[in-house]
């Protein structure tokens, strides 16, 4: 694409209320915390901190985490899980153990830890998603945590919890078979055929406990990673019919001044979950299965993780280190939306998604020890995404120009979904700009429901595509109304100005 006078390109998208890819899943819009930096401490618990409720918990925190939508969140890593021990993180604090954090190069005080991460949850609104330690434990560790932590009571560890003031069990349903173990940087990192077999041997001993639990296999920690395909494969093939879902995880970023393929990010994550999919029904073709592996994406987002290489660990050992607590600007957001449209259009199979991280570490949230919190321009995306999206997930058609990047090829200029609320008669239409050239013209054909009014419209675009949210700032960049949509004779247009993340809701008109 090179600059025009001429008129805007125009993005076609033809939608029907019975073509339908799935249910739009709660699951969709989970998120993640880890013992990493200042996600835990300074983040979600900060006992001085003036806003802190009597458990230590940032009430400030909590507030943006309740706006935000966010539906479970997965602990307590990451890497940082492969070294943990679950029983150093509970019981009386002035108890627990000191330890080196091998995964982050820091000292983890375990003053946080399963019980308070259940009862913030619990205030949160949130759903516990629990990994375990297949790094360096194993069946035993994981079944003990599980016991911990499900049974009601009448064993040793259900008692130890009662004992630890968590009456009624934390009912975690969610369990990760361990964290990125096909990572050579992971502690206890393993063959796909270690791993498999561990995998499966974990999950049918946890099944033992509680057969209704969902059990997420550790797929490739990148798309790029030598060993993808080749590691679900062999995973599946060992463990298929112990577990629920297969992981994948990827991290987006600008390289260089190459914002064009940063903008199509989502093009790499559409094909990563087609592949993933692909790889897990080939597994269930040669095994003659009927069961279906799902994935689980749980951990995506922006990461300037060029940055993060060339700055490396701290050099010394301190306890919650200021890590990658990257600025997002406007692009990043538009980059956010878009792959939420994609995790959406893929609802079929991504059973459950967590952006990577919630508060300071790559998060939407920043919070100031001591000092105020505050959304990035990321939040927004994912709040509205969490707020709109109801009911099923439509199967579009999308027509529209291409521009030509130098990392994804020929990629849309534009991307869109929309989620139709049949009860409520209401559709939502979500769409991004990629280009950075100028506005686009967004025309979507709804004759098929019959007469729709627009409810309501919003954009998030800015001159400058690096402007950003700050402490100082904290409202620079936020959705604001729209005056470029319009509804007239069964087709909506919307005007979507370059580099733009773009809302409409429209109603049934009753009566
Ligand atoms: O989210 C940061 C890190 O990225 C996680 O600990 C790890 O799983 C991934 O590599």
């Amino acid at each position: 694409m090179s600059p025009s006078s001429g008129p805007a390109p125009t993005a076609t998208l033809s939608l029907h209320p019975s073509f339908v890819v799935g249910p739009v899943r709660r699951e969709t819009f989970g998120s993640f915390v880890e013992h990493m930096g200042r996600c835990v401490y300074g983040g979600i618990y900060e006992p001085d901190h003036p806003a802190a409720d009597g458990d230590g918990f940032r009430t400030d925190v909590l507030d943006l985490v309740r706006g935000m939508g966010v539906s479970s969140v997965r602990y307590p890593g990451g890497n940082f899980v492969s070294g943990h021990r679950w029983e150093d993180g509970v019981g009386p604090r002035e108890q627990r153990p000191r330890r080196l954090d091998l995964a982050w190069h820091s000292v983890e005080t375990n003053a946080f830890g399963l019980d308070e991460f259940a009862r913030w949850c619990a205030k949160a609104g949130v759903e516990p998603m629990m990994a375990l330690n297949l790094g360096t434990r194993g069946v035993a560790e994981a079944v003990e945590l599980l016991e911990y932590a499900n049974v009601p009571s009448g064993t040793a560890r259900s008692e130890l919890r009662r004992s630890h003031g968590a009456d009624a069990p934390h009912a975690i349903r969610t369990w990760c078979l361990g964290n990125e173990l096909d990572g050579p940087w992971q502690t206890g990192h393993k063959t796909a055929h270690e791993y498999g077999r561990l995998a499966a041997e974990t999950a049918a001993a946890m099944r033992a406990v509680d057969a209704g639990l969902r059990l997420v296999a550790c797929g490739s920690s990148g798309r790029g990673m030598p060993t993808f395909g080749a590691w679900e494969d062999t995973v599946l093939d060992l463990a298929y019919d112990h577990v629920d879902m297969v992981s994948a995880h990827a991290y987006y970023q600008q390289h260089g001044d190459d914002l064009g393929s940063h903008l199509a990010s989502a093009t790499d994550m559409d094909a990563f979950v087609e592949e993933v999919v692909a790889t897990a029904d080939a597994v269930r073709a040669r095994r003659k299965a009927d069961k279906r592996i799902d994935v689980s994406f749980d951990e995506w987002n922006v990461w300037d993780q060029e940055r993060w290489e060339a700055d490396g660990p701290p050099s010394t050992w301190q306890e919650a280190p200021r890590l990658i607590e990257d600025v997002y600007d406007v692009a990043d957001a538009v980059v956010v939306g878009n792959l939420l449209i994609s995790l959406l259009r893929h609802t079929d199979r991504v059973a459950s998604a967590s952006q990577a991280q919630l508060v300071n570490v790559i998060a939407p949230i920043r919070a100031e020890s001591g000092g105020a919190a505050w959304r990035q321009t990321t939040y927004h995306p994912f709040a509205q995404a969490a707020a709109l999206a109801r009911g099923a997930v439509l199967r579009g058609e999308l027509a529209c120009p291409t521009y030509e990047t130098a990392r994804h090829g020929d990629a849309p200029l534009v991307d869109a979904v929309a989620t139709w609320d049949e009860e409520a008669g209401r559709l939502a239409v979500m769409a991004v700009n990629r280009s950075q050239q100028g506005g686009c013209l967004l025309e979507v054909d709804l004759r098929a429901f019959g007469p729709l009014r627009l409810a309501s419209a919003t954009v998030l675009a800015d001159d400058d595509v690096r402007a950003v949210n700050t402490e100082q700032d904290p409202d620079r960049v936020v959705p604001r109304r729209h005056d470029g949509a319009s509804v007239a004779d069964g087709r909506l247009s919307v005007r979507m100005p370059a580099v733009s993340w773009n809302t409409v809701v429209l109603e049934v008109q009753r009566g």
